[in-house]
């Protein structure tokens, strides 16, 4: 063995020995060669085996590897111009740790059902390779973008005592002889944890039992939550704009590679940049109108008028001032026009749909016990969330971005389930 390196880190290793630990990818021959691609997680790379170099065993060893078997490989750096690495290795021993027989997934095309059946393995394939390493720039830099603004991280619970998006998405669970929900959201503890800070943010997988079978629903998802005390709708737009801006140049800058693995266009991702433009509910519903949908004014978007509204512009829009009785009991009306909410709404381009969902708060005790007394919510579970208002409430805003979608849509995705690692959907809890 020689020094033990992993592939990303090849380049300074050029015409040195080295020996990498990982797996067989593909391989093919032609007479005195073989050309195996190992991958070690970080990148692959091309490693020639050429029957005159290494000794007897080594050349069998080339020829019993199959697809996923495990291997420790010396030899020389060299560099080679025609590969995507740049770099292939000169082979002169191989160590095999473990035969793979008959791996599942082959190179050839396999149905969506299989390939999630398999999604423990099917990890290790480029394409959901690359898009996971993007999830994780996405999160990094969410992070690094409240990190960097002097936000603190205050976590929620995941099993609450209450509902905080609705009771009809609600996954209930015994909690020691009592009733314990599946947390929805981590905002209503956000906001108490802004009342301590100033500024806060949540990240957390949240839980909504939903019945649809759509391409942006999971029951599980990765939600990241901002809360501002002293913020209204207007700041709250801005640090989301800005908030996405970040996201979308961080992923551009960093995953470029994987962006082109995945055959993103690349030049609608490089406009992405703030200010988004912001339009009012009832300019949605014009858009609507005059594009010939059958809306009706004073309901939610569906996915279909989502689209719609995206299609006008060539970066996120942000609608804000939706109609009070389909938003959340915990949303501030305006005072000038009270069947509005304060609430605001992130639409991705390319028909993605909703990324974001954030509104200001109600911060009156007396209009929020109001709105709890309305909703059928119970009154006792929320006793600490009224407190809030009791003692030092001030005007605040925050919203969720959902990782998913988000991941989805900057990595040119279809669908979710390929965003997060293990996808729950309603038919879907293995493995
Ligand atoms: O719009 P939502 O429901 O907003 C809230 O939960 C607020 N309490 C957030 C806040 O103000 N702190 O959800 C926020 C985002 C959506 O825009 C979407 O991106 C994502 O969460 N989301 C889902 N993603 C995948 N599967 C689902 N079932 C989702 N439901 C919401
Ligand atoms: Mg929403």
């Amino acid at each position: 063995m020689a020094q033990v390196v992993r592939i990303s880190e090849i380049a300074k290793f050029e015409g040195r020995e080295v020996t990498l630990q990982g797996w067989l990818y593909n391989k093919r021959s032609s007479g005195k060669l073989w050309f195996l691609l190992v991958r070690d997680g970080s990148e692959i790379i091309q490693c020639v085996v050429f029957k005159n170099d290494v000794s007897a065993e080594t050349f069998q060893a080339a020829e019993k590897l199959t697809q996923e078997s495990s291997l420790r490989i010396t030899g020389t750096v060299s560099a080679d111009k025609r590969s995507p690495l740049g770099f292939e290795l000169q082979v002169r021993e191989i160590e095999i740790i473990q035969i793979a027989i008959d791996y599942p997934i082959s190179k050839k095309e396999h149905g969506i059902d299989f390939l999630m059946d398999h999604r423990h393995l099917w990890l290790r394939s480029r394409k959901q390779h690359a898009i996971l390493r993007i999830r994780h720039q996405i999160i990094h830099a969410a992070r690094e973008f409240f990190d960097d603004r002097d936000f603190i991280l205050v976590d929620s619970p995941i099993f609450t005592p209450n509902a905080a998006e609705g009771t009809t998405t609600l996954f209930e669970t015994d909690y020691f002889g009592s009733s314990a929900y599946l947390t929805q959201s981590g905002q209503l503890y956000a906001e108490a944890g802004a009342m301590a800070f100033g500024r806060v943010y949540c990240f957390g997988p949240t839980f909504r039992a939903e019945k649809s079978k759509t391409r942006r629903h999971l029951t599980e998802f990765w939600m990241i939550e901002p809360e501002v005390a002293f913020f209204d709708l207007q700041d709250d737009m801005q640090l989301a704009e800005e908030f996405v801006s970040h996201l979308v140049q961080s992923t551009l800058k960093n995953r470029q590679k994987e962006l082109e693995t995945l055959e993103r266009d690349l030049t609608k991702l490089a406009n992405i940049k703030a200010p988004f433009p912001k339009i009012h509910y009832r300019e949605a519903v014009e858009i609507l109108k005059k594009n010939g949908s059958n809306f009706m004014e004073g309901d939610d978007f569906g996915a279909p008028d989502e689209t719609i509204i995206s299609e006008q512009f060539d970066r996120p829009v942000i609608v804000h001032h939706y109609p009070a009785a389909v938003k959340a009991f915990y949303m501030k009306r305006d005072s000038r026009q009270p069947e509005y909410a304060l609430a605001m709404d992130m639409l991705a381009p390319e028909g993605y749909g909703e990324i974001i969902g954030g509104s200001q708060r109600e911060d009156d005790y007396d209009t929020l016990l109001k709105r709890i007394r309305e909703n059928g919510l119970s009154e006792e579970a929320f006793r600490w969330y009224l407190d809030l208002r009791k003692y030092g409430s001030v005007p605040h805003s925050g919203f969720g971005l959902g990782i998913e979608r988000t991941v989805a849509w900057i990595a040119g995705i279809n669908h979710v389930r390929e965003t997060i690692p293990y996808p729950r959907t309603m038919q879907r809890l293995y493995p």
